[in-house]
């Protein structure tokens, strides 16, 4: 954290709440200056051209809105990549259904689930948020949807995704591995120039799960939920422990009431650890920012990790972890 100017003992009425900018925040009675932190972009796990694009839109003046959808639109694209967008692994059935949302600094979200023949699932969430009066649109009516706003009918299996499913169908056996291929969810929060924050969840869900599954990604306050005079949080890792625990709600709530993002993740993975004896056979994971800018991140396996990008710098982090502080 760089310069922060600190103006105590200043009162509401003094400065007038309306007057206050929002890259400024009143804490306690004092006004932080965080202009010199923003922009500011943190995303789960380790997918550079993702950060790297939201972070030079938000050099460039974007809005905090576009550069999240604009930089988990990469990783949906991403052929390789088999947990998000096209070429992500089928359901047990062989379809590649996609769930993703977004959320914007005003508090507005939207949704989709089961969406089955669009890489885009985050543009379309966007489209339900601000071209509907409904936060969540499922299946058919979401792909109905999807081409009224015009976007074109896709295939999302790839080659190489149906060679694997063929592979998997051998055996039929569901186990979702720990931090597979390092990757899930890709989870992203901006605060752009002017202090404002969004954030952009999108999936292709569990590898091989049951048809009509839907994870924790597309959920408001469990994949992703923020407070644009707080901060915002979003989640990887087992959906249904993370959906269970409202864990990115959780996270905000917990940041509103003084914790750091770093306390209010690892307060959140507690929960989860808690409720769920089997916590050491699944990854969850949080990150975590506030409207300071500072960052937090925690989960319960090593493994996962998160990136920043900053002042023109993309650094990948490794995320502190429960079983290693259990080891200790
Ligand atoms: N976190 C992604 C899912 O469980 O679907």
């Amino acid at each position: 954290m760089k310069r922060r100017k600190f103006i105590q003992n200043t009162t509401l009425s003094a400065v007038g709440f309306a007057a206050i900018p929002t890259a400024f925040s009143l804490t306690q009675n004092k006004i932080i200056d965080m202009t010199n932190n923003f922009p500011i972009t943190i995303a789960t796990w380790n997918f550079p051209n993702a950060s790297i694009k939201a972070g030079e839109m938000l050099a460039n003046g974007a809005t905090a809105l576009d550069a999240v959808e604009q930089g988990v639109m990469i990783e949906e694209a991403n052929l390789k990549n088999t947990t998000v967008g096209k070429g992500g692994a089928p359901d047990r059935e062989g379809n590649v259904t996609l769930d993703a949302c977004i959320m914007s600094p005003e508090g507005d979200a939207g949704a989709v689930v089961y969406l089955k023949n669009n890489t885009h699932a985050v543009s379309v969430a966007r489209k339900v948020m601000e071209e509907t009066p409904h936060v969540m649109l499922a299946g058919e009516g979401a792909d109905q949807f999807a081409r009224e706003m015009g976007f074109e009918k896709e295939d999302l299996l790839t080659e190489s995704s149906e060679q694997s499913y063929k592979e998997w169908l051998k055996k039929k056996e569901y186990k979702p591995l720990i931090n597979i291929e390092n990757h899930d969810t890709i989870g992203m929060l901006c605060i752009d120039k002017n202090g404002d924050l969004a954030g952009a969840c999108t999936s292709s869900g569990l590898s091989y799960k049951m048809n009509g599954r839907v994870g924790d990604s597309p959920i408001i306050g469990s994949g992703l939920f923020l407070d644009n005079e707080v901060g915002g949080a979003v989640a990887t890792g087992m959906g249904e422990a993370i959906m269970k625990s409202v864990g990115s709600f959780l996270i905000v709530e917990l940041m509103r009431q003084g914790k750091t993002p770093q306390e209010a993740c690892e307060t959140a993975i507690q929960r989860i650890i808690k409720a769920n004896p089997n916590y050491q056979d699944f990854q969850a994971a949080f990150i975590a920012i506030n409207k300071q800018g500072e960052v937090g991140s925690y989960c319960i396996q090593k493994g996962f990790s998160y990136v920043k990008y900053q002042e023109g710098k993309n650094e990948n982090i490794p995320s502190e972890f429960f079983i290693e502080l259990q080891k200790k």
